[in-house]
């Protein structure tokens, strides 16, 4: 309660939304066009000058798919070590890299003051297990998660328990990250494709990991509004910017299998481009 705390933005929401709901005082870091990369610089700055209890960051970042190097990894350990800030890093992206691997926040830090989120939903493919882990060397926090987890899950089922325990190998955690590279891969050759006929309809900021495209709407700011109308009209559900309270954006999921991607990619262009035409008319470009 009242613990002032750093938050990565845009990001997903769960993490502000909790922080809200226990009165933290939460101060958002904003990234920025055209890389979004994290402000290191600036989370040291703020560190210095407020001392927060904790940092929260995704990383690679959702939705921007931006990720963090050693050397930028290394700085804010560096500091979060002098000011006693605690760094929580979601790292369920972790193994999405499409270029150098990336470290996570566990093995660059020697210290305590480090927390690794991560699951199997994402870079492996299976959601449903509803499987997940937290990497801590702090004992308090580990207590603290376990007298949690009696309140929420209790245990997990002892199937998704079994089918994890044979996914967590050296070899398959390698083949799954394997896997969801060549999806992102080929969708993101697809997308790139479809978009030099149509650079007009949306600004896109190529991810360097994740599974998601974050774009801009160069022609309205109401986000929220176009994401209700390519629902109503045209049964396209896409998450606009509104979500992550950044107006202007939608995010574009990308992945589906390939096939059903280029199909589906083709149409929410297209749909966009009918939109953008309708607003023409009724005058509600910006
Ligand atoms: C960054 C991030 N963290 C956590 C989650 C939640 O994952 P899970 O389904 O494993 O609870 C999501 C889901 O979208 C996410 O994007």
């Amino acid at each position: 309660m009242g613990d002032t705390v750093i938050v990565d933005m845009p990001n997903y929401m769960q993490v502000p939304g909790l922080l809200k709901w226990i009165g933290a005082n939460i101060m958002y870091l904003w990234r920025k066009p055209p890389d979004w990369r994290f402000p290191v610089e600036k989370a040291i700055e703020l560190m210095i000058r407020y001392r927060p209890k904790a940092i929260f960051i995704t990383d690679p970042n959702n939705p921007t798919g931006s990720y963090m190097d050693r050397n930028e990894l290394n700085e804010l350990a560096e500091e979060s070590i002098k000011t006693g800030t605690l760094l929580v890093f979601d790292e369920v992206y972790w193994g999405s890299e499409r270029g150098e691997p990336k470290n996570s926040v566990i093995q660059v830090i020697e210290g305590e003051n480090a927390v690794s989120i991560s699951g199997l939903s994402k870079v492996y493919g299976l959601p449903g297990l509803r499987i997940g882990w937290i990497a801590v060397k702090l004992r308090k926090i580990v207590d603290r998660m376990l007298g949690l987890k009696d309140y929420t899950s209790i245990a997990p089922s002892i199937l998704s328990d079994y089918i994890a325990s044979k996914i967590l190998t050296q070899n398959n955690v390698e083949k799954l990250r394997k896997r969801a590279k060549e999806i992102i891969e080929k969708n993101i050759k697809i997308l790139k494709k479809e978009f030099t006929i149509r650079e007009n309809i949306i600004e896109v900021y190529w991810p360097l990991a994740g599974a998601f495209i974050w774009t801009r709407i160069p022609w309205t700011t109401n986000t929220l509004e176009l994401t209700y109308d390519l629902y109503k009209r045209y049964s396209i559900l896409i998450n606009p910017g509104e979500c992550f309270e950044a107006k202007g954006y939608i995010r574009i999921g990308i992945g589906q299998k390939p096939e059903l991607f280029n199909k589906n990619i083709r149409y929410t262009l297209n749909s966009l481009e009918e939109l953008r035409k309708q607003y023409a008319k009724m005058k509600l470009l910006d």
